[in-house]
Parts: C-alpha cells; structure tokens; sequence
C-alpha cells in the first residue's frame, strides 16, 4: 500500500495536467492503484491529421509523468516511473508511477522546477536579445545525462544562426503545407475555443496573441481559408529570433522513446523558466511531409527527430491556459 493517500495523489496529479500537450489535448487519463497511479492514452484525444502516429500524444504524455515525478519529489516522495514496453496494447496503461516513503534529501534537489510547474506557459513571440545562460542549460543537461535522461534518445543543442535559419525555413515549409489540407484545418479548428468559451483545454487566444474579438471568428476562418503562409511566417520568425534551440532525436520510434523524449523536454524546459527565460515548442520543422530527414541532416546524422524547442526572452508573455481537472480524468 502506498503512503499517499487518494487526496495526496490527486493532489499530485493537479501538478501533473499543468504539463504542455499538442494542440492543449490533454490526452491522458488516470486510474488510482494501491501504490500509485497507471496513465492512460485517453483515445478522444488523438489528433489524426496532425499527429497520424501519436508520437505528439505520447510526448506530451511523457511531459506530464515529468511534472507528476517533479512534484511528488518535492513533496518528499520516492516516484518510481514505470514506462511500459512499446509492444503493450494501447488501450491498456502506458505508464505507472509508484509512490513511496518520503525522503528529505530528494525534497531539496528540484524545488526550483516544482515552483515553475505552475507558471510554465508555451510562449510564442518574438525573443529579444537578452543573453540566454547557455553555460547553465548545458551543464543542467550533463546533470540530466548522468541521472539517466538521455539513454533512449539524444539531445542536440543548436546555438549557430544559420543552423537556426534552417531550421526556421524547415517549419515554415512545414506550417504551410499542413494548412493545405482541409482535414487538418478542420482539425485545428475544433481545437480553438473563443474568449469566452467555458472549455478547459484547447489553444488559447491568448496564447496566440490574437485580438479579443478575433477569437470569435478565428476557427471558422482556419477551417475554410488556408492561412498557412501567415501562421508559418511568424512561427519561423520566432524560431529565427532566438538564440538557441533544443533539438531531441532518437534511433526507434516508439512509445516509450516518445514518453521518454516527454520527460527530458519538461524537465528542461522548466528549468530555462525556473532562470526566468521562455521556451516556445514547434515541431512543424520535425514532422511534416520528409523535413524530418532534412532536419536530421542539419544536425548532422543519422537519426529520427522528435521534438524541437527555442529559448530566449519573450517581452509580452501570456498568462497560462486551462486545464481540465483532474476528477474528470479519473478512470476510477
Ligand atoms: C508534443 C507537443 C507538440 C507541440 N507542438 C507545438 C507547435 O508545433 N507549435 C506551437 O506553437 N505549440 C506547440 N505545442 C505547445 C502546445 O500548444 C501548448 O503546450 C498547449 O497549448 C498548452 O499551453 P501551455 O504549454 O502554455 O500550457 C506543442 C506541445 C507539445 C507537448
């Protein structure tokens, strides 16, 4: 049995939804256990225009068991995360976190990133030229390489401006030739609310920086007008305008590879905002059409790119977006 009680995991798991996800999808689920929590792929939240392979579903999955793990250490529990292997089947649990006693020691250790969890937001914008801590982001990936991050995929920090211009033209090429197609519109669509929608989850209009009124209009004209070319030239701006970028890649595709790639992104992007910079995620360079082999060319290899973030310094930051509750993600 473990020392947590239902309320205290229920308690943990508040931190846990605060994670990023594709589209705000949110496509979990919990079942409570005797000594912790199984997470399950919740299957109506599957985006299949624009994740076909869920590869975005389960890293966003992965960010969420990051959160979960970050928070129960710091409320001075053991986590043991249970990753389950690639070939289980997908209605059943993907992942299962044990609880155990608490250990003082490990309380200390990632104070700074439980504080974060709640105000990390996904920004979007132009970065300004504030100088970005590389030194401290680089050795805070050596700390995670040798707790164990790092063993399923690789980490590749790109701090060259023409590699970034690159990669910047990889996502515009990207952005653009989604929005050709009209299911995927259609898709996004449904995935945003307006100003004054009850819904807890979906892209926000705010975090997209978009006039109060537009948010009205903005999902019937994404559906039917093929905005691409505008969406795809301020992202690729926003990647050109930043300093660094973090760039995941991996040998196999698989879930596990996917939850694991989840847990590194959160980890770190919590700490570039524990140091008061922001990340902005864009994976439109990494998964659509072939640029995966264009990317994986940039960064000079042999390998299968998974995810993509920039770091810098965001004049206007929004304020974070919804999240359902966790009650109602309960399977039990
Ligand atoms: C796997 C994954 C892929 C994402 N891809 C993009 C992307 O390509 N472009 C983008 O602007 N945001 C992207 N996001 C960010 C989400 O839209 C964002 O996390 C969500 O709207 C919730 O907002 P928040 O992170 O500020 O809480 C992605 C997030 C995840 C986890």
């Amino acid at each position: 049995m473990s020392t947590m009680n239902r309320e205290e995991i229920i308690s943990i798991l508040e931190y846990g939804v605060m994670a990023p996800s594709t589209h705000n999808t949110q496509p979990w689920k919990f079942s409570i256990t005797n000594d912790g929590v199984e997470i399950y792929l919740d299957q109506t939240r599957i985006l299949t225009q624009a994740d076909p392979h869920m590869r975005d579903a389960f890293i966003s999955i992965g960010c969420l068991i990051e959160n979960i793990s970050i928070a129960a250490t710091a409320k001075g529990y053991g986590a043991q995360v249970c990753i389950y292997s690639p070939e289980r089947n997908k209605t059943n649990a993907v992942a299962a976190i044990i609880f155990s006693k608490k250990s003082d020691s490990a309380e200390k250790s990632n104070r700074a990133l439980f504080d974060t969890i709640p105000k990390r937001v996904n920004s979007r914008g132009l970065f300004t030229k504030e100088a970005v801590p590389l030194a401290k982001i680089e050795s805070e990936i050596a700390i995670m390489a040798q707790g164990g991050y790092f063993t399923m995929h690789s980490i590749a920090m790109v701090t060259d401006q023409t590699q970034l211009n690159s990669i910047a033209q990889l996502t515009e090429e990207g952005i653009a030739e989604a929005h050709h197609s009209d299911a995927f519109r259609e898709e996004m669509s449904h995935w945003m609310p307006s100003a004054l929608s009850k819904r807890k989850n979906g892209l926000q209009w705010y975090s997209l920086h978009m006039p109060f009124f537009l948010s009205f209009f903005i999902a019937e004209i994404i559906k039917n007008k093929d905005m691409g070319h505008v969406l795809a030239k301020k992202s690729a701006d926003c990647v050109r305008s930043a300093q660094v970028g973090l760039a995941f890649t991996a040998n196999e595709e698989n879930l596990a590879t996917w939850m694991t790639v989840g847990r590194s992104a959160e980890h770190l992007m919590l700490y570039i905002q524990s140091l008061g910079f922001h990340t902005s995620i864009y994976v439109g360079g990494t998964e659509i059409g072939d640029r995966a082999k264009d990317f994986a060319q940039l960064l000079g290899g042999e390998c299968k790119p998974q995810f993509f973030f920039v770091v810098g310094k965001i004049s206007t930051p929004h304020k974070v977006s919804p999240r359902e509750s966790v009650i109602s993600k309960l399977l039990n």
